[in-house]
Formats: C-alpha cells, sequence, structure tokens
C-alpha cells in the first residue's frame, strides 16, 4: 500500500542540494577527479578541547537518561556568557534562550511559531533555501526583498510597500550572508529595527557565519543593535563556528515571546539534546576561542588564494566580508545553469547554482570555501584556464553556444 504524503508535505520544495549532486555524480562515476566547492559543510574538524569534553561526558549515566526537555541550566547559562563577552549583549539564561538541534531546527519552525495560513513572509532573495520549508509547512506567502549588488546585498525596506509592510509578520535576515558573502552594517540593522517597530514584524536573524569575518571585521549580531530584542531573535550554531555540524546544536536568543514559542514548538517535538553534547557545547561557548579565529583565517586565506587566481579572468566577484562562500556573477550570456554546467563539464569543478537561492540569484553560482587549500587552488586554477576566459568578449557567446 501506497499512503499519500499531506499536503503540507507536499508543499516542501525539492532538496536544492540534491539535485546538484546528480548532475556531478556521473562524472563521478567515470573516474574524473572532481572538485566539490557546491555545499557548505565544514571540512575541517571539531577542536580537540570539545571532543574530550564529550567523550567525559560519555561516562557520565546522567546523560543517558532523558534531559530536561529545554536544555541544561549550564548550557543555557553558557549561551548567556557568550552573547555578553562577545558582543556585549544581555540575554536571560532562562528566558531569553532556547537550544535547538541545530539553528535549521529553529528556522523551520519559526514559521509554524508565528505565522498562520495566508500570512505574510518578508524574505531576501536570494537566500539560504531552507527558509522556504518552514513558510511551505506554514502555508505562508512570500513577499520578495531583492538583496543587489549595487546595494551590498542589503535588502531596501523603503522599496517594501505600505501594503505588504503592514500584512508582514516575519522577516527573514541573514549576516554573513549565505550565498552572496555580504556582511551587515550597524546603520542597516538600525533601520531594521525602525522598520519592524513601525510594522509589527518579528525579524528571524540567522547569524550562522557570525564567526566568519574578514580583513579584521568581526560580524554584528543583530542583538547588539538598540530596540532588536523588542523586535526579534538571532540564529546561532556551532556548526560553523566550532566545526560541529554533525553534532547538531545550536541555539536562538532574543525575544521573549518569540522565545517561548519556540520552545513550546520543542516541547512537543523533541526532548532536548544528548546530555553529552549540552556538556560539550557549554564547553565550546566557554572555552578558548583560538580556534574560532584560528578557523576565520584558514577561510580568509582561501578566499585570497580564490580570488588571487581568478583576477585575470575578469569575472565579476565583490569580494567576501565573510562567510565562507565567494558568490560568483556568470560571464555575459550565460545562466547559472549554464555556467555551472561549464563549470562542471571543462574544470570538473562544482558549484552551486544561484537560482537554488531564489529567482535573483539566477545569473549567479556559488562556491563553498570549505575544502583544503590544494582543492581551492586547484579549483580556482582549472576555472581560470577555461577557454571560455581565453576567447576575446566577442567570441564568448559563440563559446558558449559550442559547449552546450
Ligand atoms: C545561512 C544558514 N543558516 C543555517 C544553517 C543551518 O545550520 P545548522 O547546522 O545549525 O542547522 C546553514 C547551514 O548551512 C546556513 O548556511
Amino acid at each position: 500500500m501506497t499512503f499519500e504524503p499531506s499536503d503540507a508535505l507536499k508543499r516542501l520544495p525539492n532538496q536544492f542540494f540534491t539535485r546538484l549532486r546528480s548532475k556531478a555524480a556521473k562524472l563521478i562515476e567515470q573516474g574524473y577527479d572532481v572538485i566539490d566547492l557546491g555545499i557548505g559543510n565544514p571540512d575541517l574538524p571539531t577542536p580537540a578541547f570539545i571532543v574530550d569534553e564529550l567523550k567525559a561526558a560519555a561516562d557520565n549515566p546522567v546523560n543517558d537518561r532523558y534531559g530536561p526537555y529545554r536544555g541544561y541550566d549550564y548550557l543555557r547559562e553558557a549561551v548567556a556568557a557568550y552573547y555578553w563577552r562577545e558582543y556585549g549583549v544581555e540575554v536571560d539564561p532562562e528566558t531569553e534562550v532556547a537550544v535547538l538541534h541545530g539553528s535549521k531546527a529553529g528556522i523551520v519552525s519559526i514559521s509554524q511559531c508565528l505565522l498562520n495560513p495566508g500570512d505574510t513572509v518578508l524574505l531576501p532573495n536570494p537566500a539560504y533555501p531552507d527558509y522556504l520549508s518552514g513558510i511551505a509547512l506554514a502555508d505562508a506567502e512570500i513577499a520578495s526583498l531583492p538583496l543587489l549588488a549595487e546595494n551590498n546585498f542589503l535588502p531596501e525596506y523603503g522599496l517594501v510597500g505600505p501594503t505588504i509592510a503592514a500584512k508582514a509578520k516575519l522577516l527573514f535576515l541573514n549576516y554573513p550572508n549565505n550565498p552572496t558573502a555580504a556582511t551587515a552594517t550597524a546603520e542597516f540593522f538600525a533601520d531594521t529595527v525602525a522598520f519592524a517597530q513601525k510594522n509589527q514584524i518579528c525579524v528571524a536573524h540567522d547569524f550562522a557565519y557570525g564567526t566568519i569575518g574578514f580583513d579584521g571585521e568581526k560580524p554584528l549580531s543583530f542583538l547588539q543593535t538598540p530596540g532588536a530584542k523588542e523586535v526579534g531573535i538571532e540564529f546561532f550554531t556551532l556548526s560553523k563556528s566550532h566545526n560541529m555540524a554533525g553534532w547538531r546544536i545550536g541555539f536562538a536568543v532574543g525575544n521573549t515571546s518569540v522565545i517561548e514559542s519556540l520552545n513550546v514548538m520543542q516541547d512537543h517535538t523533541n526532548v532536548s539534546l544528548y546530555g553529552g553534547i549540552q556538556q560539550a557545547a557549554a564547553k565550546a561557548l566557554r572555552g578558548d576561542q583560538t580556534t574560532v579565529k584560528e578557523l576565520t583565517a584558514i577561510y580568509e586565506k582561501r578566499r585570497n588564494l580564490f580570488l588571487a587566481e581568478l583576477e585575470q579572468t575578469g569575472l565579476e566577484i565583490q569580494k567576501p566580508k565573510g562567510s565562507f562562500y565567494v558568490w560568483i556573477k556568470a560571464p555575459d550570456g550565460f545562466t547559472s545553469a549554464e555556467f555551472f554546467d561549464v563549470l562542471l563539464n571543462e574544470a570538473h569543478v562544482i558549484v552551486a547554482t544561484g537560482d537554488g537561492f531564489g529567482t535573483l540569484g539566477e545569473g549567479y553560482v556559488r562556491v563553498g570555501l570549505s575544502q583544503a587549500d590544494d582543492q581551492i587552488l586547484e579549483a580556482a586554477k582549472r576555472i581560470a584556464q577555461l577557454t571560455l576566459f581565453k576567447a576575446p568578449i566577442a567570441e564568448k557567446t559563440l563559446v558558449r553556444r559550442t559547449l552546450s
């Protein structure tokens, strides 16, 4: 017997990264040395002091039992201590922290927590695709906020019409940004608070790449903005900051009512996380942050290696200010998919096509820097040597036609 999935499940979009992988699988099967810069999966191991804490915690039978629904106090206190130490932001561990099974769990459930069918959510275009999953489950409507290169990939609230602004209940933001690698400014966050206050919109700031800022600039937490806690929350994850993507641990901090809603949802779907992971996460947040700084330096070096090789190609790339992505405009006349195919078939490099992040991602591809330095350099060299970049501008369209 086959059982029909629910309407909610049917509304879920296709998993974008799965589609990309199947395109590359053929070449890999044929034995080609394909370099995968398509996904954002940290390649380096979790720092040893965190792993050691987990090992010790595994010997403690307390962790074999169900833990408190909303996480152990020591973890929520470590989160508060982290926000105070890193950002000078005061957070009440009791009422302003929700422990999450990876930030994605909260990112998906916040739409179900705050939106009813037909409600409007303001969604940047392009954006990390997983926001769509929660929005689809909640059966909410999307109003798109364009992120354009000429505006440093920050949305312009002045362009949101009064009807949409009045209808909107939730606004997603994400800086350092996936996929564009842009960072936010204090002025932009102040505008965001003003816009949200005026229109009674909840801001959900996804700070997944919060520790990865380049050229000496530490990315701003949204909660550093005066009034931010009144209007929203911030999602943080240890996936990227401490290379703990497989551990599934993140949290949300900020507005008490939203944190309570996230917690209520979790009370019904989860019973917190394994205690050993909570202990290790608390250690990571309270411990020496040298490894976090070293990791950022590694990504910055990879960014520099990659960009230096591509300088001669004339590709239009805004120097990434944070995250571990490079957002590249496809050469004139190429769609994202066409440029993806050239990179895959000629350079044997997998990237992510920009259209997977929204309609305004069309014409771009995203490169992820979560591969070893030599792989990044090799990929950049192969791209720089494409026939495409050797042909005079006028012949590029012709080169494209013959490739397809
Ligand atoms: C922008 C953004 N937000 C959230 C996540 C999810 O992170 P987590 O591992 O905490 O679920 C990712 C993962 O790639 C991401 O890129």
